[in-house]
């Protein structure tokens, strides 16, 4: 299966697991290498021959979802974002509660609930000593959640923080990159899968970023959309990734930012 066989492949597979070709665009090449490796597995001889697999075991296109999982991720994805969410959003929520709740759904490695927490304990979040965060962030794959709870990261990983808050929040192990102690234990992380389940109660932030709103078909995206406002309280956050947007509405979120992908729910 050549390289334009398998964009046409996914061109008409995608669809049908709920999913869309523009998101899988810039990741084809992976997601190809993986399907070309589930057919040498298999043993068939070509695309056409997996389309007919696909036609005789119902059970294979849970197995091609799988393939498609992209699980790339780093600590201060899209700064702008982080740096936006610790100057304008997270001193208001703060601001007279207890305890801020946030959700990261489709968290990865844990790159992006561990950094909402390095941001936390950053100034001027410290301004708020009386007010506890709690993270819960959830993904289907539990093989990246075992990664999240080792809390171990490549070099890669940290490319986007300063040198002072590597230092501050990770130990160098070898070649890799340990989250402290103290940092470790601040986030829950649990196994659920966006399409069919939620955790419980309310949140007053919540990061669905790079998943749903790429990879997923536009009436997915929408009935996901309502499940994530309905577990987002008045007055929070929604965080999209950069590259995405807020599906046709009407939905009560207004633009929080001109420049970052961050809606306050109304
Ligand atoms: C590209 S990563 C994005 C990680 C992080 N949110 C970020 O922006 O850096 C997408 C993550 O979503 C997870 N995922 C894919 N399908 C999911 C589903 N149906 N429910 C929950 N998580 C899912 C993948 O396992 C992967 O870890």
């Amino acid at each position: 299966m050549n390289d334009d066989q398998c964009t046409a492949f996914l061109q008409w597979a995608l669809p049908r697991i709920g999913m869309r070709w523009p998101g899988f665009r810039r990741v084809r090449r992976q997601v190809c290498r993986r399907i070309r490796d589930r057919m040498a597995e298999l043993g068939v001889p070509g695309v056409e021959a997996y389309r007919e697999h696909l036609a005789t075991d119902p059970e294979e296109w849970g197995r091609l979802a799988i393939l498609c999982r992209v699980t790339i991720s780093r600590f201060f994805r899209d700064r702008g974002v982080f740096e936006f969410l610790g100057g304008q959003v997270l001193p208001g929520l703060a601001r007279g509660r207890g305890t801020v709740r946030a959700w990261s759904a489709g968290c990865a490695s844990g790159e992006e609930p561990y950094s909402l927490v390095i941001l936390w304990r950053q100034e001027p979040q410290a301004r708020f000593p009386k007010t506890r965060l709690e993270v819960l962030a959830t993904d289907v794959d539990p093989a990246v959640l075992r990664r999240a709870r080792q809390g171990l990261y490549p070099a890669g990983a940290l490319r986007d923080l300063e040198p002072q808050e590597v230092e501050k929040a990770f130990e160098p192990v070898g070649e890799e990159y340990r989250l402290r102690d103290e940092l470790q234990g601040t986030v829950s992380f649990q196994e659920q899968d966006l399409r069919r389940e939620a955790p419980e109660g309310a949140f007053h932030l919540i990061l669905c970023r790079n998943l749903a709103f790429t990879y997923f078909a536009e009436e997915e995206q929408r009935r996901i959309l309502s499940v994530l406002l309905q577990h987002l309280e008045v007055g929070g956050a929604l965080v999209l990734g950069s590259h995405e947007r807020i599906p046709d509405g009407p939905w009560p979120l207004e633009p929080w930012s001109a420049s970052e992908p961050v809606f306050r729910r109304l």
